[in-house]
């Protein structure tokens, strides 16, 4: 059975992923079942997705009312869950706006058009972003991310982005002010790049510059966001207001839909006709995502810090282990005695899925993920760190 499915995934689905050996069938909460009936725990929620398990009853009860009352309409027309889930978006963050995207890299285009029409008057056009950032997949995303890997062979690209050092504050201050630059893009915690923390020094001072010189301080908060890092974003931590935040992956819950939210600066930035997508913000996603916020709160954010600390502990100096980064439930581990990949494939013939982010092992677990789970997860870990 298994064998049927890789063959004909490998026959006729587009070759552009390095799959692992195994066809997955079903899965609850933190369990995965795969065609051939064994289980793993999962520690990778579909790479930040799935963020309260596979199969949440209250998440699958909300989707399945929306599911069975109103699946699609276009946006020539207002629905609740789209109207619902903005309220309460802007009412946890502050920010204004809500614009709807399927995906991370649909809500940073949006950021990035945000960015591009508020410097129109001023006619500043360049967007600052990181070195080893990742923004997505579409050419104008793939601009934006700071890794020459991805960039290779799909030029050319549109102009106006400048790449700068993570933390080097002299190379911010100069880009900043320039005196050409209408926003800058960054994400709290380098995911994709290694599971690697910005200095909150160097976002503070980034906040400052950009108020001083008219620039939008946008925040990626695609694979941070929504409880990941122990806070609804992550630049709660930073003690920053940025004016547009993007996010997606967790926000559904395990339906894509993606968000771009504009602060008070920028609002009106965007009018009819600037920006647009048939799915974005479809009623049945939106309603996933109302459920997945509407569950975002104190509680659930002191079970992240809880089980991060938990994995901490048992990783930091563990047998194989040189570093453990990040922030909340969203962890590297630089090994030291096998390659990622290799701990990555071992892990998973021993019923563990977990995911690699550069030279690292990456866990980005469910939010809820029952603790008895983890432990039996982080042991066969750490075994095949050792
Ligand atoms: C920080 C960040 N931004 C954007 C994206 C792109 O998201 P998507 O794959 O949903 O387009 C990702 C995906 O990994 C991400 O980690």
């Amino acid at each position: 059975m298994q064998n049927t499915t890789k063959q004909t995934d490998q026959q006729y689905v587009a070759g552009t992923y390095g799959r692992f050996d195994v066809a997955l069938s079903s899965a609850s909460g933190a369990t995965y079942v795969d065609e051939a009936g064994k289980t793993y725990i999962d520690l990778g929620t579909g790479i930040g997705v799935t963020a309260f398990g596979a199969g949440d009853p209250e998440w699958v009860a909300a989707v399945t009312a929306q599911l069975t009352t109103l699946v699609h309409t276009s946006n020539l027309y207002y629905t609740a869950p789209q109207a619902e889930l903005a309220k309460l978006l802007c009412e946890k963050t502050g920010m204004k706006k809500v614009f709807y995207g399927n995906s991370g890299a649909e809500a940073n285009e949006c950021a990035l058009k945000v960015a591009r029409r508020y410097g129109e008057a001023t006619g500043r056009t360049t967007i600052v972003t990181l070195w080893n950032s990742f923004h997505g997949r579409t050419i104008a995303t793939l601009a934006a991310t700071g890794q020459d890997k991805f960039h290779a062979h799909f030029g050319p690209f549109p102009e106006g982005f400048r790449h700068i050092h993570a933390n080097d504050e002299a190379e911010l201050t100069a880009a900043l002010t320039s005196g050409k630059v209408c926003a800058i893009l960054m994400e709290m915690v380098q995911g994709e790049g290694g599971v690697i923390p910005l200095d909150k020094s160097y976002v503070q001072l980034a906040e400052k510059l950009c108020r001083e010189n008219d620039v939008l301080l946008m925040i990626d908060e695609v694979q941070t966001g929504n409880g990941r890092t122990g806070s609804l974003y992550a630049y709660q931590q930073f003690g920053v207001t940025p004016d547009v935040v993007t996010t997606a992956k967790g926000l559904g819950g395990g339906l894509p839909i993606g968000a771009c939210l504009m602060g008070e600066k920028v609002e009106f930035t965007l009018g009819k006709g600037d920006h647009g997508s048939t799915y974005g913000g479809n009623p049945v996603c939106a309603a996933a995502a109302l459920n997945v916020i509407s569950r975002m709160d104190e509680a659930l954010f002191e079970g992240v810090k809880a089980r991060a600390a938990y994995i901490r502990s048992e990783l930091e100096g563990a047998e194989g282990v040189e570093t453990v980064t990040g922030m909340g439930l969203m962890i590297g581990i630089l090994p030291t005695k096998h390659t990622a990949g290799e701990i990555a494939a071992a892990c998973l013939a021993d019923g563990l899925l977990v995911l690699t982010a550069h030279e690292k092992v990456r866990l980005l677990p469910p939010l809820n993920i029952p603790m008895e789970q983890l432990k039996q997860g982080i042991t066969i870990l750490k075994k095949h760190l050792a």
